[in-house]
């Protein structure tokens, strides 16, 4: 695992957009994992500049989320499928019919992560993975104790992650659906690269456990350390709670120039 300790959270956005561009020019056909939450949002931001500055095109792209939540109608505003059309999709030339999700309304749940699944596997599976993660060492919505080689399925929110998500609901927990489907640990496991974002003091615990502490299903976002290519892309708040930061400083540092994240 890479550890990248950034000055500032608008070079995480530029370093997670640099390998973002680089998929997109290496790749006839790349195919992108979309996170949600407030930790990509800067880096859409900054592709969606790109784009704009004619220097990025995603129309050879296609995108997958990482989650959804159940229940919510097409359209509705805390939506993962919505957030993501309003904060990134509808802002670039991604096709519109390239963007996929699970379809938290199907009337068979369980069908429907099988068949997103295999949209995955069709599309050739995803080669960049962006990743936030939860206070409580989430990730997607892998709650603490999701099996780590887990498929795209239906999952409950603790009351902790419904509490964290009540302010894309007005700041009404109530209004957060219980259900959700997520890609499961191990779907997210086979992606090509993951990339990982986290910026703020909040974020140091579940950075720490993540990075430092041991594989765990308690802490969904370990299971990075199996994964042969994950960068872990973070802030100085979010690096607080780090035994070896002045080792991944210098090993950031001192990277051979050939050697992109
Ligand atoms: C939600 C999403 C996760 C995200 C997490 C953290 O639970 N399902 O994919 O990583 O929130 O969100 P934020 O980046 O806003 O802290």
């Amino acid at each position: 695992m890479e550890v990248v300790i950034t000055s500032s959270p608008d070079e995480i956005a530029q370093l997670a957009a640099d390998a973002v561009q680089r998929l997109i020019e290496s790749t006839d056909r790349p195919v992108l994992g979309l996170a949600t939450g407030s930790s990509p949002l800067s880096t859409y931001r900054e592709l969606i500049e790109r784009h704009r500055d004619g220097r990025l095109t995603f129309a050879r792209t296609s995108a997958f989320l990482l989650d959804e939540y159940v229940g919510l109608p097409p359209g509705h505003p805390a939506a993962y499928r919505t957030f993501i059309e309003h904060e990134f999709a509808e802002h670039v030339d991604l096709p519109d019919d390239a963007l996929y999700g699970p379809d938290g309304c199907s009337d068979d749940l369980a069908h429907e992560s099988v068949a997103y699944e295999q949209q995955i596997a069709s599309a050739g599976g995803i080669d960049l993975q962006l990743l936030g993660v939860g206070s409580d060492g989430h990730i997607g919505f892998n709650e603490p104790a999701s099996s780590l080689g887990s498929r795209t399925r239906l999952k409950t929110l603790t009351d902790a992650t419904r509490a964290d998500n009540a302010r894309f609901f007005g700041d009404d927990v109530d209004a957060v659906p219980r259900h959700v489907l997520t890609q499961g640990v191990g779907t997210i496991l086979e992606a090509g690269h993951l990339l990982l974002l986290a910026a703020g003091e909040s974020k140091a615990g579940p950075i720490a456990l993540a990075i430092e502490g041991p594989v765990t299903a308690m802490v969904p976002a370990s299971a990075l350390q199996l994964h042969p290519h994950a960068t872990v892309i973070i802030d100085e708040p979010a690096a607080q709670a780090l035994g070896h930061a002045d080792y991944y400083r210098e090993a950031f540092a001192n990277k051979p120039p050939w050697q992109h994240i």
